[in-house]
């Protein structure tokens, strides 16, 4: 299936079977028990209502003294590999960029949210931004690069993955919430976010 396009985000809906989408959380399983999920905090001292960790060369934090992509965990641990699943997502979603050095792991609990935001923190921005969604349905919102220009938004499910190339790659996004126990593929509900990114 061609993916859907909106506003330059190209959204590749179902393309994660119900097996792939169970491999991919045992791989997150497993990073998240050589770097487990911690709740970031924002400069201002505020935490995110979203648990964080990562894998790869670099993970993406957060706290007092602002965010950045960092070679090690807060507890002063690397970060573990990035895993094969993963990889070969980008590779298919995102042919001729170099391989992802960094797999943020968002967790959304019951309540939780990601404020619109932009994501540019990275080097280049020729490469793009491949984002998958696990778990629950989330409601995501969708912008242009001025953070005032008009959203749309669409639920996004479980095995549905997003890319955000080209004039997408420095839109705005976020999530509104999430329909937290609607889908059965973790046991104890909730969304898993797997944001892969070039970051160096
Ligand atoms: C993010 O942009 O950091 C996360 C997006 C998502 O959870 O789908
Ligand atoms: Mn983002």
């Amino acid at each position: 299936m061609p993916p859907l396009r909106v506003k330059g985000f190209e959204i590749h809906v179902g393309y994660l079977d119900v097996p792939a989408q169970q491999a991919l959380v045992a791989a997150v399983r497993g990073v998240a028990r050589a770097a487990p999920f911690f709740t970031p905090e924002t400069r201002r001292g505020q935490k995110m209502s979203v648990r964080m960790t990562s894998a790869g060369s670099f993970g993406w934090i957060s706290d007092r003294k602002g965010y950045r992509y960092a070679p090690r965990h807060p507890d002063g641990t690397a970060w573990p590999q990035l895993p094969a699943e993963v990889r070969a997502i980008w590779q298919d979603l995102a042919p001729g960029a170099p391989d992802p050095d960094s797999c943020l792991v968002n967790w959304y609990g019951e309540g939780a949210r990601m404020g619109l935001h932009q994501d540019r923190d990275e080097a280049d921005f020729r490469w793009p931004v491949v984002s998958v969604s696990l778990g629950d349905q989330a409601l995501f919102r969708m912008g242009g690069t001025d953070r005032r220009d008009a959203t749309e938004s669409i639920w996004l499910s479980s095995g549905d993955v997003v890319v955000m190339g080209g004039d997408a790659r420095l839109a705005h996004h976020g999530i509104d919430r999430i329909r937290f126990g609607s889908s059965t593929l973790l046991d104890r509900g909730g969304r898993i976010n797997l944001t892969l990114r070039v970051s160096q």
